[in-house]
C-alpha cells in the first residue's frame, strides 16, 4: 500500500513538473541580464534551432584582414537562455583579431583551417600564447584580453564557442582609437605618446 502511494505521488509530481525546455528569443523584445522574452512555443519550428550564418566566410577585405561572424543570441535567437553561443573567425595571410575581451563569456576556439597564433593575458599579467593547427582547441577565460592572428602565409579559419548567449566584444584598440575618448585623456590614462594616439585615431576613425 505504501509503495502504491509512493508511486502515485511520484507519478503526480512528474506529470506536474513543467520544465521549460527552451526560450527562443523574441528579439523584437529587449535583452536583459536573463535574456530576451520567449517567442510563443507554438510558433517555434525546427528552423529556429539551426543557423546557416556561419557557412559563408566573412569579408576579410579590411584593416585587420580578418572577420568575426557572430552567432550570438541577436543572430541565432535559439541560444537565448542556454548560456552558449558561437562565432566564425576568418583570417587572411596578414589577419589579426586585435586584443579584445568578451566581458560576459569564456571562449573555446577550434581551428578548422590553417594555423593560428593565439594568446591571452591573465589578471596576474602572465602571457599565455600557443600556435594552433587544424583540430586544436584553446580556451580563453572570461573577461581576459586575448587575440588571434594568422601564423604562416595561408588563410586560417576557426570557430569559437562562448559560455554565454551574449558574450559581448570589446576590442582594445577600437575602444581607444575608434571612439570619442579625448586624446589628452588617452595620453594621461595609457601613457601613450599623443602623436601615436592621433595617428591611430586617424587610421581607426576616432575623434576628440
Ligand atoms: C568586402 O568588403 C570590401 C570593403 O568594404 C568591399 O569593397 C567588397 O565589396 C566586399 N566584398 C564582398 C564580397 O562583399
Ligand atoms: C561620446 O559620444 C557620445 C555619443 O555621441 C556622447 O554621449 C558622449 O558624451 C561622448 N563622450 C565624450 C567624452 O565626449
Amino acid at each position: 500500500m505504501i509503495q502504491i502511494i509512493f508511486l502515485l505521488s511520484l507519478f503526480l509530481s512528474i506529470s506536474n513538473a513543467s520544465v521549460q525546455d527552451f526560450c527562443v528569443a523574441d528579439i523584437k523584445g529587449s535583452d536583459t541580464p536573463s535574456g530576451y522574452p520567449c517567442k510563443p512555443a507554438s510558433t517555434v519550428t525546427s528552423d529556429d534551432f539551426a543557423f546557416e550564418g556561419l557557412i559563408a566566410p566573412g569579408n576579410i577585405t579590411n584593416i585587420i584582414n580578418a572577420a568575426v561572424t557572430p552567432a550570438f543570441v541577436a543572430q541565432f535567437p535559439a541560444v537565448n537562455g542556454l548560456g552558449l553561443s558561437a562565432a566564425r573567425l576568418d583570417l587572411g595571410p596578414a589577419g589579426v583579431i586585435p586584443l579584445h575581451t568578451h566581458p560576459g563569456a569564456s571562449e573555446l576556439l577550434v581551428v578548422t583551417q590553417g594555423h593560428i597564433t593565439a594568446g591571452f593575458v591573465s589578471s596576474a599579467n602572465t602571457v599565455y600564447i600557443k600556435t594552433l593547427k587544424k583540430g586544436e582547441l584553446m580556451v580563453f577565460p572570461q573577461g581576459l584580453l586575448h587575440f588571434q592572428a594568422t601564423a604562416g602565409k595561408r588563410n586560417a579559419v576557426a570557430f569559437a564557442v562562448f559560455s554565454s548567449a551574449s558574450p559581448g566584444l570589446q576590442i582594445l584598440d577600437f575602444a581607444l582609437f575608434a571612439s570619442n575618448f579625448s586624446t589628452p585623456l588617452i595620453t594621461k590614462t595609457t601613457f601613450l605618446d599623443p602623436v601615436l594616439v592621433k595617428k591611430l585615431k586617424s587610421i581607426l576613425g576616432g575623434s576628440g
